[in-house]
């Protein structure tokens, strides 16, 4: 089999992608089911079946682009990631699995492979959580670790349903539906940038994922006292931005203290209420993101967080309630994936390093119903979730390749 990827077509679609977009290029914001979502999902739909593919949607918006296999009744197998981006995002999050996966399979058709099995293209829906504050939206859904009523009830920001806002974007069918039947993928495989630094540090090429980490989030509203800022005194004031302040650090120091380079939390979003400079802080709603490779140790700083959260809410009389999103288990990639992986990484002579994915991906959930495994790609100084996220055109066509490779091994 001759495989050649064509890295040229590749970076020029990828930066094509990074135009369309919510904010002014090279910063990337495509929140799922805005307009910039919608569009670039025409365009990568428009780029599947100029490569031939067959292209369906489900009811939440998953895109699966099949190149059909000779042996229509086998089990597919599976390669893709997602387009969507967080507010202030790169280029390359979720891209580099799509477009990538895109051109794998155009090589293998250049090549004159034909595949025993389908090779299915999947665009996931709304991996990032920016909108309904759950992650991996459409891969939960296919997986049945998020059921069709729990997807019912969520809710945006502007308190506008999933129901709603899916339908009005065009995806019609009911969410019940989603949930892929036992057996549907033969083996799954996601290429995406490493989103930390070690394989740049380290000049390695390659990153194999043995192990996905366990994510769990939540939501916390803190309510305390409002009034003056100048008339009321301090001894009497009840202020949810100090209490918040106080369990923003406690959040960090948990996490810390667990001594483990895998357990990492964050408080990313911070809304104070009323927000005026000389009124105190009623309410504050915080977010918490905590994670880890191993579930009782992020298990055990959740459990410090809340109660360090008790505490700190008895000490400034200010009540706090905290709403968990969700609280995933981790997953273990599966060794016949990871052995495909690896064979193509030795046959290129080309050194990889085993890892850990501390970020979550759709893999994480597809892992549930299928072999599953993830590589990683360097990215420029592990930079991610940011407008100056880069991987170079040389590493990314080297992951197509690998990927190319490791679809034809699985589909035979
Ligand atoms: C995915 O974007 C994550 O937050 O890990
Ligand atoms: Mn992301
Ligand atoms: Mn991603």
């Amino acid at each position: 089999m001759n495989l050649a990827i064509d890295c040229e077509r590749l970076n020029s679609e990828i930066q094509a992608l990074g135009q369309i977009s919510e904010a002014e290029p090279p910063v990337v914001t495509r929140i799922v089911f805005a307009p910039a979502d919608l569009r670039a999902r025409a365009w990568v739909i428009s780029k599947c079946k100029e490569a031939g593919l067959d292209v369906r949607q489900d009811a939440v918006g998953n895109t699966f682009a099949r190149w059909n296999g000779s042996d229509a009744n086998a089990p597919a197998v599976g390669t893709g990631s997602h387009i969507d981006a967080i507010p202030n995002a790169g280029k390359y999050d979720g891209v580099v699995g799509v477009l990538g996966g895109l051109e794998a399979i155009r090589a293998l058709q250049r090549s004159g492979f034909q595949p025993k099995r389908s090779i299915e293209l999947l665009i996931f829906t709304s991996e990032e959580p920016t909108r309904f504050g759950v992650g991996c939206l459409g891969s939960r859904l296919l997986s049945g670790a998020l059921s069709a009523e729990s997807a019912e009830k969520l809710r945006d920001s502007n308190n506008e349903s999933l129901e709603k806002i899916r339908r009005e974007a065009g995806f019609e069918g009911r969410l019940q539906d989603v949930k892929l039947a036992a057996g549907y993928y033969h083996a799954f495989v996601e290429l995406h940038i490493e989103q930390g630094p070690l394989l740049e540090r380290e000049k390695i090429p390659l990153g194999i994922v043995e192990r996905i980490a366990a994510p769990a989030s939540a939501r916390v509203v803190l309510e305390g006292a409002g009034g003056h800022a100048g008339g009321v005194l301090m001894p009497d004031r009840k202020d949810a931005l100090c209490a918040a302040a106080e369990l923003v650090l406690e959040v960090e120091r948990a996490a810390r203290s667990t001594g483990a380079m895998d357990t990492v939390a964050t408080v990313g979003i911070c809304e104070v209420f009323p927000g005026a400079v000389n009124s105190i802080p009623s309410r504050v709603r915080l977010s918490l993101d905590v994670r880890d490779t191993d579930l009782a140790r992020r298990d055990g700083v959740m459990d410090e967080i809340a109660r360090a959260t008790e505490a700190i809410s008895k000490k400034r009389q200010v009540a706090v309630q905290t709403e968990l999103l969700n609280s995933d288990a981790p997953a273990d990639c599966a060794t016949q994936v990871v052995e495909a992986l690896a064979d193509s990484c030795r046959k290129h002579k080309l050194n990889f390093l085993p890892m850990v994915s501390r970020a979550y991906h759709d893999s994480l959930f597809i892992s549930r119903i299928a072999p599953t495994g993830m590589f990683f790609i360097p990215c420029r100084k592990g930079y991610s979730h940011r407008p100056d996220e880069y991987a170079s055109p040389e590493d990314i066509a080297r992951g197509a390749l690998i990927l190319a490779e490791t679809l034809a091994k699985l589909a035979g």
